[in-house]
């Protein structure tokens, strides 16, 4: 089963979270795909049970390239139903709209029908960090990736 962790980041941070969420799938015995938004394809996406995207926070949304892709994904409007669907995000601030941009994120991945878990633990709604990977940060972006792996085997395993 596979995984498609797409992200976007101008300094590098949201890149270190997303390394690292790969990593971890891999680790879990799934088929991770670590790629740029930019260099993704709106039907690539139907070739992975699990799509997880990353995004800086711009003024508490994702960034512009991150939207093009969900925007180009209404071509596959109705094929996403189902799949496993996850987001995280870096900001500047605690409170600097991580959240917000997470959630913009999410909400294009429920109208697909995908399956999004929160946590009540860790980062509620997908791991955030404060600029680039703290310990805190680091941990969240662990136990996210650990938690998407099962659900995704547990669902479509
Ligand atoms: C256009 C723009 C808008 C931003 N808006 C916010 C914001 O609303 N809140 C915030 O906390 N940080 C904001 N930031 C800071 C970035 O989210 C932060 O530097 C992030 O770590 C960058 O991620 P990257 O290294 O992956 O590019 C903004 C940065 C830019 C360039």
């Amino acid at each position: 089963m596979k995984v498609l962790v797409g992200y976007y980041s101008k300094t590098g941070n949201t890149k270190q979270m997303a390394e690292l969420i790969a990593e971890t799938i891999e680790k879990q015995g799934l088929k991770a795909h670590l790629r740029p938004v930019e260099e993704i394809k709106a039907k690539d996406l139907l070739s992975y049970e699990g799509l997880i995207f990353g995004t800086p926070t711009y003024y508490g949304t994702c960034s512009c390239q991150v939207k093009k892709l969900l925007d180009e994904s209404v071509i596959l409007h109705g094929k996403l139903n189902g799949k496993i669907g996850g987001a995280f995000t870096s900001s500047n601030h605690i409170g600097g709209g991580n959240e917000t941009a997470i959630m913009s994120i999410l909400e294009a991945m429920l109208i697909h029908g995908m399956v999004i878990q929160g946590d009540s633990q860790g980062d509620h709604y997908g791991p955030v960090a404060i600029g680039g990977l703290d310990e805190r940060a680091r941990k969240n972006c662990i136990r996210f990736a650990e938690r998407f792996a099962d659900l995704v085997k547990k669902i479509l395993g």
